[in-house]
């Protein structure tokens, strides 16, 4: 069987699945569109979850896709050799259509006939139940897959691993393929855990997929036995297919109406498989990144490999990022946008690498791209020009820094005495004679007020004769470190807090007023008005959108009178499907900017009755209120409280209920 790289794995799924009735999606952007819950697009479900709880969805019930995906917490994991903040997942989705019978042995004909898969190589999971929760043991899923690894002549035993609490102890003994593991393990939901997950939730059990390097040997750190949800390396997880039957509410599970299919499959782990290389680095998708790297800093991948893995996968977020229009700042995606890059960039600084780095990188992942996400050679320049700018920026960082530095080195309340050493001059200026002491509270406010790597910091400190490391400097750090983790993780769970984005009636009315005020913008500012993002909480709305001035006083409150006499009006609020271009075409329905459509499109239509022609016609997945007057329920109106500059020619806006 030919060898197949990343790029052929990619194209050889969506035709498989294709070939059994699925429609092929495009990808959804990074920044989840109307999603408060969370920064980024991180599993080829999150844009689909309304569909999964029961929406209909224009291209069908058998839908498949590869979703670039952005796992921003795991960015200090990147450097070892399968994790990536940037990733593609492979989905293949049932929307209440086939269920366990036909998604296990699909995934497996896939890998072993396709993609030619040792099946020797291949272990599984199932879940185990969770009596407290009231959901029972996959034995079906187990009994799918003894059957298909006895078509391959393999005898698959079972064994039962145990819980999370004793750290699965137990290990696998000779023979065994089939592994039941607790909620720990196999039940999925975006919160992770299954007692972390909120109201509104959709999850359900799942059985995952592990293909085992068996030169690599077992190392006993990670636990005395190994077994396929060990880390040490030997087993590596490829496709997960989460059976999403199960909705939570305030008083337990519920089953969904429908039993629907979550397949995620990582395009880069599955590459590597195909590989049989423990390193995702080496596959097709990466390794010319790699190359570039290796011939830019002329030193080579297997002396450097955690600096130039960091580069590789940071650029490729960042280059993904900035297509689909994200630019870096001090907040949200743009935030860890910045953290990306910036630790790209002082990555490669460490390789020696100075000049025109970005310039030379970026075109090399575009031409990765070109054939299947074309947009990325498209925006190349743009790309580029984004990303050398935040260089720019960084490198100004890096100077206050070191003024910062220099301060907190002759802050004279905070010498120490008794410890003396020979003038010393810094710069310019004639410093006192004694030493300073650098606290690990020094270093981390240099890192978190100033963006000044630590590990500069350190470089700086040994590099000067007038500055001692205070000796716990480091335990006072990473407490530091620890308590910031502990905040942003608090704010993370904060998002989460309100339920799912999409499902409550706070948000459906939201969502509605969001439409009207599209159009009512358009009508007051003209058509050059077009949308560029959107974002609700359960406590207002936010909207981004073409305009090149500030949008004055006078135009917003014609606005929001023009909103508020829609509502009034009580529209019907409806949706339909029609073939795209018929869509965006002559019926004129508004989309927003950047987005991709299948085929066809759901599109949602506010009229009042009687009237001819809606006020409203946008494209969207829903869901809305049925009828505008639910927005003045309790005595509200609409109104717009901020109008601000959002980036160059995008103005934003936040409105409220109330
Ligand atoms: N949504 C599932 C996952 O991310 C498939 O693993």
């Amino acid at each position: 069987m030919a060898y197949m790289n990343a790029q052929d794995i990619r194209n050889a799924y969506l035709q498989f699945f294709k070939d059994r009735g699925h429609a092929v999606i495009p990808r959804a952007l990074l920044v989840p569109y109307n999603d408060p819950t969370t920064l980024f697009t991180g599993s080829g479900m999150q844009p689909l979850i309304p569909y999964l709880l029961g929406e209909t969805h224009a291209d069908g019930v058998r839908l498949t896709d590869s979703q670039t995906c952005l796992r921003a917490q795991d960015i200090e994991e990147v450097g070892d050799n399968r994790h990536t903040t940037f990733f593609e997942m492979l989905g293949n989705w049932s929307l209440g259509d086939y269920f366990k019978a036909e998604q296990l042995p699909w995934f497996w004909e896939f890998l072993t006939d396709t993609v030619g898969l040792d099946p020797n190589k291949l272990y599984v999971s199932c879940f185990m139940g969770d009596e407290a929760n009231g959901i029972p043991r996959d034995t079906e899923a187990a009994a799918i897959w003894k059957k298909l690894y006895a078509a391959k002549g393999i005898d698959a035993l079972e064994a039962d691993m145990g819980s999370e609490e004793d750290g699965y102890v137990r290990g696998m003994k000779p023979g065994e393929r089939i592994f039941f593991y607790d909620a720990g393990k196999n039940w999925w939901c975006r919160a992770g855990k299954i007692g972390d997950m909120p109201a509104g939730e959709p999850g359900g059990p799942d059985s995952e997929m592990f293909y085992e390097f068996d030169f690599i040997e077992h190392d006993t750190s990670y636990g005395e036995h190994c077994h396929p949800n060990c880390d040490c390396g030997r087993f590596m997880e490829i496709g997960n297919s989460v059976f999403m039957e199960y909705v939570k509410r305030e008083q337990g599970f519920e089953k969904l109406p429908k039993q629907n299919v979550d397949f995620g499959g990582g395009l880069e782990r599955i590459a590597a498989a195909a590989l049989n290389s423990p390193d995702v680095f080496k596959i097709s998708l990466l390794w010319p990144v790699i190359a570039k790297l290796e011939s830019v800093s002329g030193k080579k991948y297997d002396s450097h490999t955690e600096s130039m893995r960091v580069i590789a996968d940071h650029l490729r977020a960042a280059t993904f990022l900035a297509v689909d229009g994200v630019s870096p700042s001090n907040k949200e995606q743009g935030y860890v946008m910045r953290r990306l890059l910036r630790r790209a960039i002082r990555f490669a600084f460490e390789l020696g690498i100075e000049q025109n780095f970005l310039e030379q990188v970026v075109p090399v992942i575009a031409d990765l791209y070109e054939a299947d996400y074309p947009e990325v050679k498209q925006n190349r320049d743009k790309v580029i020009e984004i990303l050398v700018k935040e260089e720019k920026v960084f490198r100004q960082t890096l100077r206050k820094g070191l003024q910062v530095f220099d301060r907190l080195v002759l802050a004279p309340d905070e010498f120490q005495s008794g410890q003396v050493r020979a003038t010393t001059p810094i710069g310019q200026r004639e410093i006192t004679s004694r030493l300073k002491e650098l606290s690990g509270s020094d270093v981390f406010k240099l890192y978190d007020t100033y963006g000044f790597p630590f590990e500069l910091t350190l470089e700086e400190a040994i590099k000067r004769p007038d500055v001692l490391l205070r000796k716990n400097w480091k335990q006072e750090f990473e407490a530091k470190m620890a308590e910031q983790r502990s905040r942003s993780q608090t704010a993370a769970k904060g998002t989460f807090k309100g339920g799912l984005g999409g499902q409550t009636l706070q948000h459906k009315k939201y969502h509605t007023a969001t439409h009207l005020m599209y159009q009512a913008l358009r009508d007051v500012l003209g058509p050059h008005v077009v949308q560029h993002g959107s974002n609700i909480t359960e406590e207002r709305l936010r909207f981004d959108f073409s305009h090149p001035e500030k949008v004055t006083h006078e135009q917003l409150m014609l606005v929001e009178d023009i909103v508020n006499d829609q509502i009034g009006r009580d529209l019907k609020v409806s949706w339909a499907e029609y073939p795209t271009d018929e869509a965006t075409g002559p019926l004129g329905a508004l989309g927003q900017f950047g987005d991709r459509y299948g085929e066809t499109v759901k599109v949602y239509k506010m009229i009042a009755d009687k009237a001819d022609k809606p006020f409203s016609f946008e494209i969207c997945g829903g869901p809305h209120v049925d009828h505008t007057l639910q927005l003045f329920e309790d005595g509200k109106k609409f109104r717009i409280i901020k109008e601000e500059s959002s980036s160059a020619g995008i103005r934003r806006i936040k409105a409220v209920l109330a």
